[in-house]
């Protein structure tokens, strides 16, 4: 496995394989790896000839009083994953060799960006859409693989491909838990004792909302009460940021569920926010 900074370095190498005939896949990430990260190397090597996977906790996608200085790292610990799980290249830029001084060029795709997360998070989006358009471009990457935690993140991302025309395929994997359902998240780390032993609880008001609409609740302002006192209940140190029931793809509000919806959530428990989502099958 390379260790590249430089990212003229990895489109040359990338530009390199794709002539050769090579498949290529990148799996963006912004580190301090867990067992959901492993999972979409895997599923990366899996499918093409060379890995790439990007560690870069992009500054672009934090707001003014978010956590990016306290964002966990551990650069030794996540090479040595992406060694052993068959990786090509880690590709660590800092932040200088990503963004010149005067960068001016966004990518925002404002109609999927300005909900659900989007409404607290107002330039998360944008930074987001910006940086991965980069890494593709720098890797001519044919597949990238997304974590589907962050499901608007992909729905977005998706988006922005197909507007753009951008010649890759995006593959999304499922959620990664704990044994007790809690998403494996990097930010479960600024969880207390007391509130990691809770948090599951938005797990377990989600898998009990998935219920409801397969014994027939249909309601979404009826579902979302129900998960609103669920978590009032049986995670009374969490804040909601919201509880959505959303079109998986256009991210627009469903009243009612007549046929998939996504359940989407964003609660603060103590210094994180946790996010977590599920499909609703009527
Ligand atoms: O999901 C993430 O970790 C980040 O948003 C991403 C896609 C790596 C872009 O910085």
């Amino acid at each position: 496995m390379q260790v590249i900074h430089e990212p003229s370095a990895l489109q040359t190498l990338c530009l390199g394989w794709r002539r050769q005939g090579l498949t290529v896949a990148l799996v963006p990430t912004m580190g301090y790896y867990h067992e959901g990260h492993a999972s979409l190397i895997r599923y990366a090597r899996s499918v093409a000839d060379k890995v790439v996977v990007s560690l870069f906790v992009n500054p672009t996608q934090f707001g003014p009083n978010e956590d990016l200085e306290a964002y966990p790292r551990d650069f030794e610990r996540d090479s040595a994953l992406v060694r052993e799980l068959g990786g090509d290249v880690l590709y660590a830029p800092a932040p200088a060799q990503m963004y010149e001084a005067d960068h001016a060029t966004w990518v925002e795709v404002p109609e999927l960006a300005s909900t659900l997360c989007g409404v607290t998070r107002p330039i998360h989006f944008r930074g987001v859409c910006t940086v991965v358009l980069k890494l593709f471009m720098l890797t001519q990457a044919q597949i990238a693989v997304f974590g589907e935690k962050d499901w608007q993140q992909l729905a977005i991302l998706k988006r922005m491909v197909r507007d753009l025309n951008v010649p890759i395929k995006l593959v999304g994997q499922p959620i990664v838990r704990e044994a007790d359902g809690l998403a494996l998240s990097s930010r479960n780390v600024y969880l207390t004792p007391e509130e990691r032993a809770q948090a599951p609880q938005i797990h377990n008001s989600l898998v009990a909302a998935a219920e409801s609409v397969a014994h027939g609740e249909h309601d979404s302002a009826r579902i979302v009460d129900g998960i609103r006192a669920y978590l009032k209940e049986h995670l009374p140190c969490g804040e909601e940021d919201y509880i959505s029931i959303v079109h998986p793809e256009r991210l627009t509000p469903i009243t009612t569920i007549t046929d998939t919806a996504l359940c989407a959530v964003a609660i603060r428990v103590g210094k994180a926010r946790l996010i977590d989502n599920i499909l609703l099958k009527a």
